[in-house]
């Protein structure tokens, strides 16, 4: 007798099955892996929201052209941020999913509250909170209006939970992320929207580097390793599992909250 079929044990499960979907900062670090796995998981339209040009279309034509384009959009400016939202429901005539993850860090100083550095402090609140709630105040409104409801996450940090012994104005803008889902979750829920956060721990991305002055050469592995309590490096992917999860049904009641994805990594150490 032949054996039973394993195929079905091998079918993909597509969770974002035909959803429209935006990610700010998607060319590069866990914007990019998270518009790998919405596409991986079935979304109709990825659509990449970054400064980086070069970068972004890169990682749209290696996504696939179907599926992933490319638009610039500096998330500093709100009109730019009311466009892309308005482009791609013209496009493809719903937005159901936004994650609005661009973020940056000023290494002007350490930014420690007795050298605080004020143009700096402003032009890092800027894309990190004006961006932030710019991007989910024009996805809210086109979901209301499409009345179809849709999941919005924004991307926090570990820095959102902890204080930290410099970069004050990151973890200012990373705490008020919390305020912004928080609030907004409970003015939207009404209309079928969800808003929640993901934090991750540390990741090996160019903004990583940025932070904590890693030059090439370094075992970035090695370093990521040591800021999580579970064993190996925490990647774009691990968190791009649990946006997804965030932005699919499987999170259906999930609103408001804030998933940290970090090894472990904060939870001993915050307060
Ligand atoms: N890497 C980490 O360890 C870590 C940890 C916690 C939280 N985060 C947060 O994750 C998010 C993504 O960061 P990443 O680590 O992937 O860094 P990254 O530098 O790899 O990616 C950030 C992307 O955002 C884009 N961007 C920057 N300013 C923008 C603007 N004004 N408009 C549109 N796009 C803009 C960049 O061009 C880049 O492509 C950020 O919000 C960051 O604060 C990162």
């Amino acid at each position: 007798m032949a054996e039973p079929s394993l195929s079905h044990t091998t079918t993909k499960i597509q969770k974002l099955h035909g959803k429209v979907t935006i990610v700010t900062g998607g060319a590069s670090g866990i914007g990019e892996a998270t518009a790998r796995r919405f596409a991986d998981n079935g979304a109709r339209a990825v659509v990449i929201a970054d400064v980086q040009d070069e970068k972004g279309q890169n990682v749209a034509a290696l996504i696939g052209p179907e599926v992933c384009t490319y638009v610039h959009c500096d998330i500093a400016d709100e009109e730019q941020v009311k466009s892309v939202v308005e482009s791609t429901v013209a496009k493809y005539g719903r937005l159901d999913v936004m994650f609005s993850n661009a973020g940056i860090f000023t290494s002007s100083t350490d930014q420690t509250i007795l050298d605080f550095d004020f143009p700096a402090y402003e032009k890092l609140l800027a894309v990190n909170l004006k961006g932030m709630a710019a991007s989910v105040k024009h996805a809210a409104r086109a979901m209301v209006e499409g009345r179809v409801g849709g999941s919005i996450i924004c991307t926090a940090s570990v820095a959102a939970i902890m204080g930290t012994e410099k970069y004050t104005d990151y973890t200012m803008s990373k705490h008020a992320v919390l305020g912004l889902v928080r609030s907004a979750s409970l003015q939207l829920a009404r209309h079928g929207i969800r808003v929640n956060a993901v934090s991750p721990g540390a990741v090996g991305t160019p903004l990583f580097r940025e932070m904590f002055g890693v030059g090439e050469g370094v075992d970035l592995d090695g370093l990521v390793a040591g800021w999580s309590r579970v064993k190996g490096a925490l990647r774009g992917k691990n968190v791009a599992d649990a946006v997804v999860f965030l932005a699919a049904e499987d999170s259906e009641f999930v609103t408001g909250h804030n998933l940290v994805v970090d090894g472990g990594f904060a939870p001993a150490q915050a307060v």
